[in-house]
């Protein structure tokens, strides 16, 4: 059976919809950009074409975010799971040079802040760049753990008065979207017990987070007290391929300078934010099409979507819309919501499970046969997921909340 893409509600986590006029606008351009007779694929990425590209997508990010002029916006490869390492790379390289006439460099420690699968990962890749370059030495660096949700099996976040930061951490790390346990640091209007507390961390310490999962779907909270803020793109901005790094000027170093210095793990050249900042994110060739897909769905978000304030407005309604039907549904006994605390629930990935003994399954194939997909949780954790990216319409939700308030 095949379907038209207005038959069916996509509510995958990621590679996840896009919206349709963007997509329709690429199909032109992957054969003939502009009139140029040529597909985007098949440009060079120095070509003026392609350099229009890439810095009409970062003047765009620019306008939406209100991104200042000492950030660089870089468009990295590798996915965020790269950037688990690159952020610690780079920042370590900065705080080597700054400390470069210390008699004896001291390892410093890095902040965790634990509340999902992604901080998890991205915890335990910092453990293993921060190993001894041999047995006995000393290690690069002292990751900790300065606050987690995981006794709640990652169903809640840690409340303001549980952070424990380190007075000198190299850095500070939290991700503000757990894509896969559905949990979110609290929107920039709506401040509360749950919200990330930038007010206890050390002055001086950069502050790192990990905005894969909802780039672009609401303001930033508090963004220019972060030093580096990364976005995988193929959840709301493009297809998979590019990663967005988004960082301070300060942390722009020279990585071999500090190697030569010791004490830190080697720096892969395609890891330094220097080099892609001075190449304009085309030190080698950079992930075109991605690009390309990005810089178009940008373009529609300022211009279609009233930029953030109307892309935030219709978040929050889906949000709303879907919670409701959730929190009803849960009070007759046939859901249940996975993020008890309703101020740390996820705009963007919605978590629940389906009470009674293969109820699940009915749930997912009645889904199915009204054009609901990709609705399964993550693997690691089951139950059921809907992510309401920026692609997917009130309508589905309204669609997906009514079928769950009739199940
Ligand atoms: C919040 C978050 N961080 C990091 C990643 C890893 O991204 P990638 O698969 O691009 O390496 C994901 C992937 O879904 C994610 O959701």
């Amino acid at each position: 059976m095949s379907f038209a893409r207005e038959q069916v509600h996509n509510f995958a986590a990621g590679p996840s919809p896009l919206p349709t006029p963007v997509l329709e606008k690429a199909a032109v351009g992957l054969l003939n950009y502009n009139g140029t007779g040529m597909g985007v694929c098949e440009l060079s990425h120095r070509s003026k074409e392609f350099k229009g590209i890439i810095e009409g997508a970062e003047a765009n990010l620019r306008k939406l975010y209100g991104v200042p002029d000492n950030y660089s916006i870089l468009f990295a490869q590798g996915g965020g799971t790269t950037q688990f390492a690159s952020v610690m790379l780079n920042i370590l390289a900065a705080r080597r040079i700054q400390h470069k006439d210390d008699k004896e460099y001291a390892v410093p420690t890095i902040d965790y802040v634990v509340t999902g699968s992604w901080s998890s990962k991205a915890y335990a890749e910092a453990q293993r760049l921060a190993l001894p370059p041999a047995p006995g030495a000393q290690p690069f660096a002292a990751p900790r753990i300065a606050a987690t949700a995981k006794p709640s099996k990652f169903t809640t976040l840690p409340k303001q008065d549980e952070y424990d930061f380190s007075a000198d951490a190299a850095y500070v790390y939290y991700c503000e979207n757990e894509t896969i346990n559905g949990t979110e640091f609290p929107a920039a209007d709506a401040p509360s017990e749950f919200s990330f507390p930038f007010d206890k961390v050390p002055a001086g310490v950069p502050v790192v987070a990990d905005y894969s999962s909802s780039f672009v779907s609401r303001p930033i909270a508090n963004f220019d007290k972060h030093a580096i803020i990364v976005a995988g793109a193929q959840k709301n901005l493009g297809p998979s391929g590019v990663t967005v790094v988004i960082v301070r000027n300060d942390l722009l170093v020279d990585t071999t300078e500090a190697m030569k210095l010791g004490n830190i793990p080697a720096v892969p050249i395609q890891s330094e934010y220097k080099t892609l900042a001075d190449n304009g994110s085309l030190y080698n060739t950079p992930p075109t099409f991605p690009i390309y897909v990005s810089a178009l769905v940008l373009e529609y978000l300022v211009a279609e979507r009233d930029g953030m304030k109307g892309i935030e407005a219709t978040n929050r309604a889906k949000a709303e819309t879907l919670y409701a039907a959730l929190d009803a549904a849960e009070a007759k006994g046939t859901v249940r919501c996975v993020v008890r605390e309703k101020l740390a629930r996820s705009w963007m990935n919605i978590t629940f499970e389906i009470v009674g003994e293969g109820k699940e399954k009915a749930f997912l194939d009645g889904a199915e046969a009204l054009g609901f997909r990709q609705l399964k949780g993550h693997r690691s954790v089951g139950g059921i997921r809907a992510s309401l990216y920026n692609a997917v319409t009130l309508e589905s939700v309204k669609a997906l909340a009514e079928y769950i308030s009739n199940f």
